[in-house]
């Protein structure tokens, strides 16, 4: 006890005797918010430090300095590196420093800006091919919020690939409406400033659809009329939050069944046969009242072209929506199979959409090749007949007239993640390889056949 009170007034009263501590080296660490023209560089705190020194360089050597980053110096703990070049990798080290010392360098670390502006057009990426066209169309993807980190994979190949993006299910009702007037806008807002932020089309999925119907909603004990203003509620508040960011939203999404008959859902039963007409008669309403004139309204619908009573409900369901003035597209799902539907079903499909004036989006395709179980490893012979089917699918879109043409958008980026292996929704008995991606995310030769689809 006497002994530490000797020793802390030692420590407090001889200055002189004091020895002065040498400054650690910091460690520099991953950067963050990888962009096209910068990042965040980030390093640790070393004690006794009043401000850090920061190079960034092409070299990695640091033989030469980024303008105005040969020791930048900077009081915090990262610093935004900004007006860099895209698809550029630049190299960052710290030093510490105080009064009296700098410290040794930190490590190095190596980035890479993402580059989607700079890095020389591809002709294999699909949009690069697609932009070149005398009428382009967006190329769309399924999506998750998950998937979107800066720099994954899946970030680099949206940037690289596609124009265009839809919420393969968390834009839908069942994840945005957790009770009457309550949202939960974290994925769904996490999905739509990733496409504002990166020039990518977003394509709002689905406003309606009875698969994806909250279970408040479904309990709701108000009457139908109160059930109708609920609806009306969700879909003033979904197209408002979203006005000017959201390009298009599937408005009603599988109104009919296979049967050819409106579907018996709990939209028909509550609210009437004229519940799909109020509900874009609603969307647009919001729209127009956000100063959103210009938001695309689809209805969207699966296995139109080989069912014709199925095909023949949803255009008289079209001729009404058009002769109320409250529809712009159609989006044909388009979950097919190596064999079906054939050429002159799509096509016949597809035109009945161009003689109304309908945008068109093909909104959901992959195309399965092992429907019937009959092989346990993806073959070669249905590798081919799957890139054919695709290059197919694509020669009919890009030959519509070009004031037919909004987006042809793949359902989901590898094959491992589709919903189509063994989903009971669709009785797939197995396993399945329906995209453009394995699950290395190589492309396939489905791939390929996208891109011959468009000479
Ligand atoms: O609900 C939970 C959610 O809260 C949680 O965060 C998430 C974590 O994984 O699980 C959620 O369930 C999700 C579910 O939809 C919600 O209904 C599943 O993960 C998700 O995979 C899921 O399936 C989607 C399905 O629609 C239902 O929304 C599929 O991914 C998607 O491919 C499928 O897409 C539909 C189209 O929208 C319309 N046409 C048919 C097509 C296939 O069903």
């Amino acid at each position: 006890m006497l002994a530490g009170l000797v020793f802390f007034l030692n420590a407090c009263s001889n200055d002189d005797n004091q020895t002065v501590e040498t400054l650690e080296t910091p460690v520099a660490n991953a950067p963050k918010d990888v962009n096209d023209h910068g990042f965040k560089a980030k390093w640790n705190y070393v004690s006794h430090s009043k401000s850090y020194l920061l190079d960034v360089s092409t070299a990695e050597n640091f033989t030469s300095f980024v303008p105005n980053y040969n020791a930048k110096e900077i009081t915090d703990l990262n610093d935004a590196v900004t007006g860099l070049t895209g698809g550029t990798q630049y190299y960052y080290r710290v030093r510490a420093k105080n009064e009296t010392q700098i410290s040794d360098y930190s490590n190095v670390i190596a980035v890479v800006t993402t580059g989607t502006s700079n890095i020389p057009e591809d002709p294999t990426f699909l949009k690069v091919k697609v932009n070149k066209l005398a009428n382009p169309f967006f190329v769309g993807m399924a999506i998750k919020a998950s998937q979107l980190t800066n720099g994954s994979p899946y970030d680099v190949i949206l940037k690289n690939e596609f124009s265009s993006i839809s919420a393969e299910y968390e834009m839908k009702m069942d994840q945005i409406s957790t009770a009457s007037g309550v949202y939960n806008w974290a994925a769904a807002d996490k999905i739509v400033a990733y496409g504002n932020a990166n020039n990518i089309n977003v394509h709002g999925h689905a406003l309606v659809w009875h698969n994806a119907v909250p279970q408040w909603l479904k309990d709701f004990s108000g009457t139908d009329a109160e059930f109708a203003a609920e609806v009306k509620k969700y879909i003033t508040d979904v197209v408002t939050h979203y006005a000017g960011k959201v390009k298009s939203w599937d408005v009603v999404n599988e109104a009919v069944d296979d049967s050819g008959a409106m579907r018996n859902t709990i939209f028909l039963q509550r609210m009437g046969p004229n519940y799909v007409k109020d509900c874009f008669q609603w969307a647009r309403e919001a729209a127009n009242a956000a100063g959103d004139t210009s938001l695309l309204l689809f209805y969207n619908d699966y296995a139109t072209s080989a069912n014709t009573a199925k095909q023949d409900k949803v255009f008289s369901l079209l001729d009404d929506l058009k002769a109320a003035k409250a529809i712009d597209g159609v989006g044909f799902q388009m979950h097919n199979t190596y064999l079906s539907p054939t050429k002159a079903q799509i096509e016949a499909d597809l035109n009945k959409a161009v003689a109304k004036g309908l945008k068109i989006h093909v909104s959901e395709l992959d195309i399965q090749v092992n429907q019937f179980n009959d092989i346990s490893a993806f073959t070669n012979e249905r590798r081919l007949a799957q890139k054919a089917k695709y290059k197919e699918m694509v020669q009919i879109y890009n030959a519509l007239p070009a004031a037919n043409k909004y987006a042809l958008t793949i359902w989901g980026m590898r094959d491992n993640e589709s919903w189509i292996p063994f989903s009971t929704e669709l009785n797939h008995p197995g396993n399945d390889w329906p995209l453009l991606y394995d699950s290395n995310f190589a492309v396939k030769s489905s791939h390929t056949g996208f891109l011959e689809g468009l000479d």
